[in-house]
């Protein structure tokens, strides 16, 4: 069966945030979801949203740091790694990022998670971001890779209605 896609636009920052939280706060450890698009798309913007919807301290996330993972404690634990200035695996397995994922109980997100294609696991929530049409707007396309993803994209559909619009294609 193809997987389904569902789209949302937003017309703010704040707006992405809030999706992002509405997915955060639908979690459980061993989700991952792939952040992709270019830069100053909004992945880290969602990526904010998620770690407020899994209950961090909002400074905690705020908080500028040049890592390239971060680890936040909120409800459950949260790992968000940014993989955009990375040449390749050997590279990322230097990092721990491989530990990190598969051993803590943690949900993940990573931005330009498809840098390294082995940074993904089967199953993920894969959102694509694009800019437009307007200056502040960004459309959001959520696809899932497996049946954990599907439910959780499922889940966090009906709680995102209103801004959902029709997938592209
Ligand atoms: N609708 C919107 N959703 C998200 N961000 C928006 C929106 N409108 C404007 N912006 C602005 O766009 C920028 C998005 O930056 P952000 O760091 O989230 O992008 P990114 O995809 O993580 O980029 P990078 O690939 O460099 O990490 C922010 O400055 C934000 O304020
Ligand atoms: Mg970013």
């Amino acid at each position: 069966m193809e997987p389904l896609s569902v789209s949302f636009t937003t017309p703010t920052a704040e707006k992405t945030r809030e999706l992002g939280a509405a997915l955060g706060r639908l979690l459980h450890p061993g989700d991952f979801v792939a952040l992709l698009g270019d830069l100053g798309a909004g992945k880290t913007e969602f990526a904010r949203g998620m770690a407020e919807g899994c209950g961090v301290p909002p400074e905690e996330v705020a908080s500028p740091t040049f890592a390239l993972i971060h680890r936040y404690q909120g409800r459950l634990r949260l790992v968000h790694a940014d993989l955009f200035r990375l040449s390749g695996e050997d590279d990322l397995y230097g990092t721990g990022y491989y530990d990190v994922r598969d051993a803590e109980q943690a949900a993940v997100v990573v931005e330009w998670a498809d840098r390294v294609p082995s940074a993904v696991p089967e199953d993920a929530l894969r959102i694509h971001f694009d800019a437009g049409p307007g200056e502040m707007e960004r459309r959001l396309t959520a696809t899932p890779t497996g049946p954990v993803s599907a439910r959780r994209l499922q889940q966090w559909a009906r709680d995102v209605a209103p801004l959902a619009v029709p997938a592209p294609g």
